[in-house]
């Protein structure tokens, strides 16, 4: 068993070398040179992020590993070659820049491969495999680890790109989620580092909504986090391009406590002018209202939802300690 292990990871790492190289020194990496440059990426972070291209034709990967006398049936376990109908082995990324995945002690687990062009899908990921579990491994981990450790707080981004961009600017303590939700094993992974988080979602519906989800994750584990806000419309790698690290560093200073930004949200969403509307909005706030172990902070937030939605403190409270607290 743990020598399968060693072997998946021997075959990944020669493959995230073959990346590699193709777009350091090869004619077929000029197109992947070139985006990166065009994407402001310098040649540090590539080495850091051991960033590499994979070539336009089927079989280059798949060539390279049978030179290396790789078994081609175990890279096809790894989701990087599979076998065509009539034998033989074909790549699966191709014509894409490769993001080398990898876990805490910086092994190569899997790859991301994002197009040059407006062509879809824009990136694909490394499927499940022995040694990759999606739901258990975060982007960056193993670069953000002892900033992580420093500021005894993460930042969790999206994107390849938003890892890549903060890191290049300074903000180390970095982790993607890479487009999936954050799980609980995610967050007992981060847990290991840090104590507090942050989320950075894109600014559209779909970082919203992930912003919310995390919130939950968050509010029913009683884990510290606030929400970084964004300009509209920006990620974090098109901010800092746009607005720059000083202009970052203001959003993160700003960054809202989940429970505050919940409950602005939540009151921005709905009808507080009506008790039914008021009623439907305490509805909602107080399952997590519970679950805030901080007894000074609770209060804070009693006072501020009675103050804001115009409510008596005491029926608030009576609420609290009544009924089922369980998270919605
Ligand atoms: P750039 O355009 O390169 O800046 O990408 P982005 O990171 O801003 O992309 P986006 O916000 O659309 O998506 C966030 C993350 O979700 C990406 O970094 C990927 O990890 C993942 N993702 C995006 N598009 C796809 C897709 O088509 N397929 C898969 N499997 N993952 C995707
Ligand atoms: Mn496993
Ligand atoms: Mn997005
Ligand atoms: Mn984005
Ligand atoms: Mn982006």
């Amino acid at each position: 068993r743990q020598d399968e292990r060693e072997q998946f990871y021997r075959v990944n790492e020669l493959a995230a070398r073959f990346y590699r190289r193709v777009l350091l020194e090869d004619g077929a990496g000029e197109a992947g040179r070139r985006y990166l440059e065009r994407r402001g990426v310098d040649a540090a972070t590539s080495e850091a992020y051991r960033l590499g291209f994979a070539p336009d034709r089927w079989d280059g990967l798949a060539h390279f590993l049978q030179q290396q006398r790789v078994p081609l049936p175990l890279a096809e376990k790894l989701g990087i070659v599979r076998q065509r109908e009539g034998g033989g082995y074909y790549d699966i990324f191709r014509n894409r820049l490769i993001f080398t995945i990898a876990d805490p002690q910086g092994r190569p687990i899997g790859f991301g491969g994002r197009v040059l062009d407006d062509s879809l899908p824009k990136y694909i990921n490394s499927p499940e495999s022995p040694i990759y579990h999606k739901s258990e491994v975060l982007f960056g981990v193993d670069l953000a680890r002892q900033a992580m450790r420093g500021e005894g707080a993460a930042i969790i981004v999206e994107g390849y790109f938003d890892h890549l961009a903060l890191f290049q600017s300074g903000v180390k303590n970095v982790v993607a989620t890479c487009g999936t939700a954050l799980t609980p094993g995610h967050l007992k992974l981060l847990q290991r580092y840090a104590g507090r988080f942050y989320t950075l979602f894109d600014s559209d519906s779909a970082g919203k909504k992930a912003t919310f989800r995390a919130m939950e994750l968050f509010l029913g584990e009683n884990v510290p986090a606030s929400v970084i806000e964004l300009t509209a419309g920006e990620d974090p790698d098109s901010y800092l391009r746009k607005e720059g690290a000083d202009a970052f560093a203001g959003r993160l200073k700003g960054a809202r406590p989940i429970f505050d930004y919940f409950f602005r949200d939540l009151v921005q969403r709905s009808d507080t002018g009506s008790v039914a509307g008021k009623v439907a909005v305490i509805d909602q706030l107080t399952p997590f209202l519970a679950k805030i172990s901080n007894p000074v902070e609770r209060d804070l937030y009693v006072r501020e939802i009675a103050r804001v939605l115009g409510v008596e403190e005491r029926a608030l409270l009576r609420k609290l300690g009544k009924g089922p607290v369980t998270a919605a």
